[in-house]
Order: C-alpha cells, then structure tokens, then sequence
C-alpha cells in the first residue's frame, strides 16, 4: 500500500500547543506528516529557521511518523517533491476563513492531486496564535499551557 504523506505547513515562530494539536490529528490523516516551516519569509521572525526546525525537533522528536523541514518557494512544490497528497491547516475562527480559502484554492489551482484540509484544534487553543504568545512573552505574561515548556524556555531566555 502506499504510504500518505501530509505536510502541515506554516511559520511556527513559535510552535505552540495549538499547532502540536493539529499535529497529532493530522497524523490520523497520514502514515507520516512533515512539518514545513517557510523558509525566506518577508516578516522578520523571532527565532531562525534553524532555531524552529530543533525546537520542534526536540518537541516531536520521538515520533518517527514526523519529520522537520524547512522550505522556500512554492508550498506545493516542496510537498509534490516530497511525495505528499494532504497539505494539512489549523482553522481557528472565522476570521482564519478567508485567507485560507484563497490559498487553498490557490494551491488546488497549481496542484490538483494535493488536497487541504482543515482541521480545528481543541476549543481551549482557538485563540492561541503564535504572534499573540510573542507578545505575551514580551510583556512578561505567563504562557504556561500555550506553548510546550521546551518553547516556553526559549521564549524566556529570548526576552
Ligand atoms: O503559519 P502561516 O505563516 O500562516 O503559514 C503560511 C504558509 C507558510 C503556509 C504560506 O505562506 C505558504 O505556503 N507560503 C509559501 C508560498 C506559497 O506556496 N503560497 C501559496 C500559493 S501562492
């Protein structure tokens, strides 16, 4: 049988909990997911792209099912070469709606074989996003429970 890749992309500057739980139910969609962060991204992130791939790493790291790449270009470029045919998106609100229709149906336009799909993260996440938990950090706010503590360690040395 052949297997079924997923790739659940984005910035993940930083991963949070909403992301590692869209994570684990993509993995019930696919044999093996590839988190792709976008890589040559115009906004100036917090954390490298190699300071996210081993955060995440160390994070899912005991789970062979997934793996960490980063990736520049086109979104499905990167998962036809990787063999995928899901490209999984968190949807929180509504609000999410609009601009991940356009992609979508911009990625289906370039690449029909590859499918998106949406899914929604536990209710308690649906406001966590990753330039909230930023600020958060920031102002020195507590972001236990939105993010994992590898995260939350980081967050704290950076600020
Ligand atoms: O977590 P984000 O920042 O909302 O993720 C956005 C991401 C990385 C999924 C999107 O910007 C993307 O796929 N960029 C790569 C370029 C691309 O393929 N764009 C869509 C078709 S034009």
């Amino acid at each position: 049988m052949t297997e079924r890749i997923a790739v659940y992309p984005g910035s993940f500057d930083p991963l949070t909990n909403g992301h590692l739980d869209i994570l684990a139910r993509g993995r019930r969609l696919a044999d093996r997911v590839i988190v792709a962060i976008l890589d040559h991204d115009q906004k100036t992130p917090l954390f490298t792209v190699e300071e996210r791939i081993h955060m995440i790493r160390e994070i899912v790291g005991g789970d062979p099912s997934i793996s960490v790449s980063s990736f520049t270009g086109l979104l499905v470029d990167f998962a036809m070469r990787s063999g995928a045919t899901i490209i999984v998106r968190g949807l929180r609100a509504v609000s999410d709606y609009e601009y991940e229709l356009q992609m979508a149906l911009m990625n289906r336009r370039l690449a029909p074989a590859v499918e998106t799909v949406f899914l929604m993260a536990k209710e308690e996440y649906s406001y966590v996003s990753s330039r909230l938990v930023k600020e958060l950090a920031r102002l020195g706010g507590d972001v236990t429970g939105l993010v994992p503590n590898i995260v939350r360690q980081r967050l704290a040395d950076r600020f």
